[in-house]
């Protein structure tokens, strides 16, 4: 912030309070008693009259100690322009202070859960409400609060997984995150329009419901050179590169004829963002059980 825009806040505030200070005066000064008498404004809107009173003491008492009080704390904190208090407050320092006593009071507790193996912390009652709670604070905006997914999201309660479900692969997912990447019409950019008509009929007839069935047929040897090399010969997926099973009823992006088509047709880049820097490996491990428990009841 520039010395000007400082200042120029500064003069704002400072001169609102000063100005209710002296509106306060100045409309005293006018006073003509200190008591509640029964004279009256001399107007009256409908019969109805206005006394000409003072404002109650405690009121007026009441203002004066708001307007010490901000003054006290446009000194204590930050408010004024760039000048920052001369208690040191930040709302950065108060967040450090807050997590490093968080630190201290669970920290040997995350210690304890991660030394277990996740397929023991699965089963315990302790891990799996820590594990619950960090999924709700971390997760749950995208794979949603029962971690059943959406469009895009994965469902995580199933038993169908694009990266593994093996406690290793889970936590792997997490710690460093996933970028999925379905190249538009796969590896044969030229496709012609009828050509992806035949490879959608082709995805379609594992579930049989194929269109046409000569199409499907010619869209069988365009999987062949297009989609192969990611999916699978036998379309069953491959969880290394998290090409999913084409051949289940399970889908990440939909799977009416016309999401399928649209996958094909333009691709697809799911990306699971990486916790390791923001839970660390210790919460990691914990949510790592509480997610392999979902599948595993
Ligand atoms: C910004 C959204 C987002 C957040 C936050 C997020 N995820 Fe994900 N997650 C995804 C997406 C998208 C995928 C699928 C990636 C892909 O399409 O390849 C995914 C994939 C996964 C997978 C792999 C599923 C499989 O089938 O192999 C796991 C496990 C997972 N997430 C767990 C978590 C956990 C635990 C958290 C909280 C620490 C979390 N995710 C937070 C978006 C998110
Ligand atoms: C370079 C590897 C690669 C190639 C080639 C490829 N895919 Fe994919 N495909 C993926 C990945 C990875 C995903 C998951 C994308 C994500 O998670 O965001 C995917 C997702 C899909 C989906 C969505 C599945 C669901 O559950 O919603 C369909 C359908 C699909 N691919 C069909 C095809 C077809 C048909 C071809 C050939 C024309 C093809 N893919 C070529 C890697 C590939």
């Amino acid at each position: 912030m520039t010395s000007f825009w400082s200042a120029w806040i500064s003069v704002i505030i400072l001169g609102s309070i000063f100005g209710c200070w002296w509106l306060l005066f100045a409309t005293r000064k006018s006073q003509t008693t200190d008591s509640e008498t029964e004279n009256t404004m001399g107007h009256a809107f409908d019969g109805i009259e206005e006394y000409d009173n003072p404002l109650p003491k405690w009121w007026f008492y009441m203002f004066i100690s708001t307007i010490v009080f901000a003054l006290g704390y446009l000194a204590a904190y930050p408010g004024l322009g760039s000048y920052k208090g001369f208690l040191g407050w930040t709302s950065h320092n108060q967040w450090e202070r807050e997590v490093e006593s968080a630190e201290a009071k669970f920290g040997p507790l995350f210690k304890e859960l991660a030394a277990k193996p996740i397929t023991e912390l699965a089963k315990d009652e302790k891990a799996l409400k820590i594990g619950q709670r960090l999924f709700a604070n971390n997760c749950a905006v995208c794979h949603g609060s029962s971690a059943k997914g959406a469009i895009g999201f994965p469902n995580l309660t199933d038993n169908d997984w694009l990266y593994g479900g093996t406690p290793e692969k889970i936590k792997e997912t997490i710690l460093g995150g996933r970028n999925g990447g379905m190249p538009a019409k796969g590896l044969n950019p030229a496709m012609s329009n009828s050509e992806l008509n035949d490879v959608v009929n082709y995805v379609l007839s594992f579930s049989g419901r194929a269109e046409d069935q000569e199409a499907a047929k010619r869209g069988g040897e365009m999987f062949a050179t297009a989609c192969a090399a990611c999916h699978g010969a036998d379309a069953k997926g491959n969880q290394d590169i998290g090409a999913p099973n084409l051949t289940d009823n399970t889908w990440l992006y939909g799977g009416t004829p016309s999401r399928i088509k649209q996958t094909i047709e333009y691709g697809r880049a799911g990306v699971m963002p990486s916790h390791q820097a923001l839970l660390g490996e210790e919460k990691v491990h914990i949510l790592a059980s509480y997610v392999y428990s979902l599948s595993h009841k």
